[in-house]
């Protein structure tokens, strides 16, 4: 059984856009909001070089990275040619209000940081903790 932690309102995210959400432990994530209302969150980090999938562009239910453009699912995974994957969260929209799972916010994903110099990795961890 889940508890979730209430993040903020539909509206506040924009749409084809992104919004931030800071955790007490490793890099944020990015709620996404797609053409007909649907969310989907993902680590704020492209599997690529790290870039800030928030600061990108939405395309149905995929975000396109602002630095090199690849095209990262609502899953986290890259989409072919390119590989690699994001770790995904779980949310939950009630009455328009916008809920992540607090304990994989908590947890999920905590080691991953943002690269800074250095060769893209083939297969970047889904699996992180
Ligand atoms: S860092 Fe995202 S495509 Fe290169």
């Amino acid at each position: 059984m889940s508890d979730w932690i209430h993040i903020c309102q539909l509206n506040d995210i924009p749409p084809l856009g992104a919004r931030r959400v800071a955790r007490a432990s490793g890099m944020d994530v990015a709620i996404f909001r797609d053409e007909t209302d649907g969310l989907f969150a993902l680590l704020d980090r492209c599997p690529h070089k790290g870039g800030p999938l928030s600061q990108g562009i939405v395309l149905g239910n995929r975000v396109a990275c602002p630095l090199h453009n690849w095209t990262i699912g609502c899953d986290g995974q890259a989409a072919a040619p390119d590989e690699g994957c994001t770790p995904s969260f779980r949310l939950k929209v009630e009455d328009g209000q916008v809920y992540l799972d607090a304990q994989e916010l908590a947890t999920h994903a905590t080691t991953q940081t943002r690269p800074i110099a250095g060769p893209a990795s083939h297969r970047a961890a889904c699996t992180a903790s």
